[in-house]
């Protein structure tokens, strides 16, 4: 059983779309995954995942109306979730401190709990960080980036959080990128993938469809099961081929090539 925050020190990094896509692969190597819409006031994964409301939300459980048990849904690829309620107005009455109770809850009915976090280091994200057992940062190769997610760590370390690793997402291979090695050195873990920019990414979150749900073979979906290999410790053959589009079945009934 691992908890696992997805964090980041700056906002926009890509969290959201690590968390979502790395859940869905853990969910198709055949693992119990809940993931935890832990950004309380963006509250993205429903959007993300294409499910309209749901009528009990992590602010139920927050605000002492409702077990988190009460907020677990089924998404695509088997997933569970637990969404976060996307009104503003009853932010003000959570009480964060129900946080850890509430993951730690979960914990028996699941092989991995993935948290998708808000950024920075606000009572929220504190609450969720130590929630959780280990933290896994995701930076854009650009230094205002890094050091944001460097007092990220600095604070997981405090609360004897280990740092699982990073995700750098978003390279465009320019020369000025903050390079792998000397992200490694300054945040003083291990990178776990490198995920480059990719349109299918963003066509991806348009289309309120992941990314992993179909379209594995673009350059950021080769970057996720990179990702959910190095997590697992399994081989990129333990994600089962994912059903293939109408042009790359044919290619592949005419030429048989392998879609990954
Ligand atoms: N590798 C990528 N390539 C292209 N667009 C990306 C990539 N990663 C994230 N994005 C886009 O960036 C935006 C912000 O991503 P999101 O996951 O919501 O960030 P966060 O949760 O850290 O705020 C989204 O529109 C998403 O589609
Ligand atoms: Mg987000």
């Amino acid at each position: 059983m691992r908890t696992i925050a997805i964090c980041s020190g700056k906002g926009g990094v890509g969290k959201t779309t690590v968390a979502v896509n790395l859940s869905i692969l853990l969910s198709q190597m055949g693992k119990k995954v809940i993931l935890v819409d832990a950004d309380v006031a963006m509250a993205n994964i429903g959007i993300v995942l294409g499910i309209e409301r749901a009528p009990i939300s992590l602010h139920n459980v927050l605000a002492g109306e409702n077990v988190i048990a009460d907020a677990v849904y089924e998404g695509p690829a088997k997933l569970k979730y637990v969404p976060s309620g996307l009104s503003l107005e009853g932010l003000k009455k959570l009480d964060f401190s129900k946080f850890p109770g509430a993951i730690a809850a979960l914990e028996k009915s699941a092989d991995y709990l993935i948290l998708d976090c808000p950024p920075g280091l606000d009572e929220t994200n504190q609450q969720a960080i130590k929630s959780s057992r280990e933290l896994v940062l995701v930076v854009t190769p650009d230094p205002a980036s890094l050091a944001d997610a460097l007092k990220m760590s600095q604070f997981a370390n405090r609360f004897g959080i280990k740092i699982t690793g990073v995700v750098v997402n978003r390279i465009r291979g320019s020369k000025d990128e903050v390079k792998p090695a000397e992200v490694e050195k300054l945040l003083g873990a291990p990178v776990l993938a490198v995920i480059p920019e990719d349109p299918e990414v963003r066509r991806s979150t348009e289309k309120q469809s992941p990314l992993m749900i179909g379209n594995q073979g673009t350059p950021a979906g080769l970057g996720f099961k990179a990702l959910a290999c190095a997590i697992t410790g399994e081989k990129a053959e333990a994600i089962p081929a994912q059903k293939k589009g109408f042009l790359a079945g044919l290619l592949s009934a005419l030429f048989g090539k392998k879609n990954q």
